[in-house]
């Protein structure tokens, strides 16, 4: 399967998955971009579905789904079937429930599309407020290969990096990761964000005596977690 991404509003990231005929469309905001890149590539748009059903993701739902004949999958069918098919390949569905209750993560060949789940640096707001939800989603994501490359549903790489520093001003990979920034293609490897993402270093020694300066109780992973997720 292959992937395009597309931007739209100020940061917002739509995609296309696709294969030789078919596609999928996922938080298609970018929704003439998107039926322009199907037509010129003699795609079928059969599919289109959401991230999670905040309005900035579900914004060019009603307009694909007019000008495409494509097939609404919602929240409900996604997590009752796992699975998206494209002539016999499969993107798969995990529910990580945490910025939002209904929020899930598509996984393919090497691919994960997070939403607001985890973006390129940081993670989204904890709008269910169960924190540990957050936590368990972030580690069924962080259980993939580390040369999985991250596709998110918003550009807040640099935004997040400043973030990171404040967190860890010592960490070296912070600027390793800025390098990276690619206005025209947003995404990381999990194997950068375990460098750089604060969210996904809680484990890591040199994240804990960061948090441990700041006064923060670094004995449970439970307690770096939260240490974390209370800086605002
Ligand atoms: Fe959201």
């Amino acid at each position: 399967m292959n992937i395009k991404q597309f931007r739209y509003l100020s940061d917002n990231l739509a995609y296309l998955v696709y294969n030789n005929k078919t596609a999928v469309a996922i938080d298609g905001g970018a929704v003439d971009l998107i039926l322009s890149f199907v037509k010129k590539n003699g795609l079928k748009l059969k599919f289109v579905t959401n991230t999670h059903a905040h309005s900035d993701h579900t914004s060019g739902l009603k307009s694909l789904l007019d000008r495409s004949g494509a097939l609404y999958l919602d929240g409900d069918d996604l997590l009752e079937t796992g699975y998206i098919e494209l002539e016999g390949e499969r993107l798969n569905v995990i529910h990580t429930p945490g910025h939002t209750n209904d929020s899930v993560t598509f996984y393919g060949d090497n691919i994960l599309i997070t939403g607001d789940t985890l973006f390129n640096g940081t993670i989204g707001n904890c709008f269910t407020g169960d924190n540990l939800l957050f936590l368990n989603s972030i580690k069924k994501l962080m259980k993939f290969s580390e040369k999985t490359v991250i596709y998110a549903g918003h550009d807040y790489f640099e935004y997040a990096m400043e973030f990171a520093r404040v967190i860890e001003p010592e960490n070296d990979n912070i600027n390793a990761f800025l390098k990276k920034y690619n206005p025209l293609l947003i995404t990381s490897t999990l194997e950068d964000e375990f460098k750089a993402n604060p969210y996904l270093r809680f484990n890591n020694p040199q994240l804990m005596s960061a948090l441990k300066e700041k006064g923060f109780s670094v004995s449970t992973e439970q307690e770096r977690w939260e240490a974390l997720m209370s800086f605002e």
